[in-house]
């Protein structure tokens, strides 16, 4: 029997089958859970990618910006579950102008987008949820540590602080209805999110040297494998918290 067993999940942000979102999906049916997912835009290839886990679960439309995708999102899930008892929260994009070195110019409008889809939306998607989790549950988001100013992240590294933040408010507030809220710190990842960061390839060349386990850019599944441990019933009494899954990169000095 898997940890997950007679789970029903919601997973957003699978957009390739490198998504971290992706393999959360995969381990999390592996384990048992029941599944529905959230795309945003390209629903055509959400679709296509979903039909390469091992059973095609449904997949609904969430654009985090748009508010009544999110007024409408329980119904919607409503539609092929009858409760939730996991979200994970797998999403993130700030504008170019955002990363890569420009962190002076940038402007507030571009700012702002990176904040509303990075971190303000952590709060969207669980209060959408709400209303399925009536027997408690876990919220689970994807963090890059945002204790340090790094080279190139940016706006992204100032939205992934908020996002710490957030998700100690939220586990203060969702606490009175059983939710756990916490958040997986993943090292350096080779997805699409990743791909659209100029520079990048600064965190590829040291995280595997500065990592005493060592790191594999394209492997997911590390990342992945906590958030599924998170949502299960392993977890019971931790709330607010951020787990590392980096290679122990964030424990030791340049
Ligand atoms: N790749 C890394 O190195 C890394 C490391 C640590 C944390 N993370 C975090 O993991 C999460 C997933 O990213 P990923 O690396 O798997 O990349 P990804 O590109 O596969 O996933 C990002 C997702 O965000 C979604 N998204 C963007 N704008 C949206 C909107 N307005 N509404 C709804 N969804 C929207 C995209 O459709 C996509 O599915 C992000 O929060 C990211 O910051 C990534």
């Amino acid at each position: 029997m898997g940890i997950l067993q007679g789970k029903r999940i919601l997973v957003s942000g699978v957009l390739t089958d490198a998504s971290i979102a992706f393999s959360v999906a995969k381990l999390a049916q592996q384990e048992g859970a029941t599944l529905v997912l959230t795309g945003f835009g390209r629903m055509s290839l959400v679709e296509r990618i979903a039909k390469r886990l091992p059973e095609t679960p449904p997949v609904i439309e969430l654009d985090v910006q748009n508010n009544e995708h999110l007024d409408t999102l329980a119904d919607r899930i409503g539609e092929h579950v009858d409760g939730l008892d996991g979200v994970v929260h797998s999403i993130a994009f700030a504008p170019q102008s955002a990363l890569g070195g420009n962190f002076l110019n940038t402007t507030w409008e571009d700012v702002a987008t990176a904040m509303h889809i990075s971190t303000y939306s952590y709060k969207s998607l669980a209060v959408a949820c709400l209303p399925l989790m009536k027997e408690g549950g876990a919220v689970v988001g994807l963090d890059f540590d945002a204790s340090k100013a790094w080279p190139v992240y940016d706006w992204m590294g100032v939205a992934k602080a908020g996002l710490e933040s957030c998700n100690r408010y939220l586990a203060r507030d969702l606490a009175k209805h059983n939710i756990r809220v916490n958040l997986v710190a993943a090292g350096p990842l080779r997805t699409m999110a990743a791909k659209s960061i100029p520079g990048f390839k600064e965190f590829e060349d040291s995280w595997p040297e500065r990592a005493p386990l060592g790191w594999d850019l394209s492997d997911t599944v590390p990342a992945a494998k906590a958030c599924v441990a998170l949502m299960s019933d392993w977890f019971p009494a931790t709330t607010g918290e951020i787990v590392h899954v980096d290679g122990g990169a964030h424990a030791i000095g340049a």
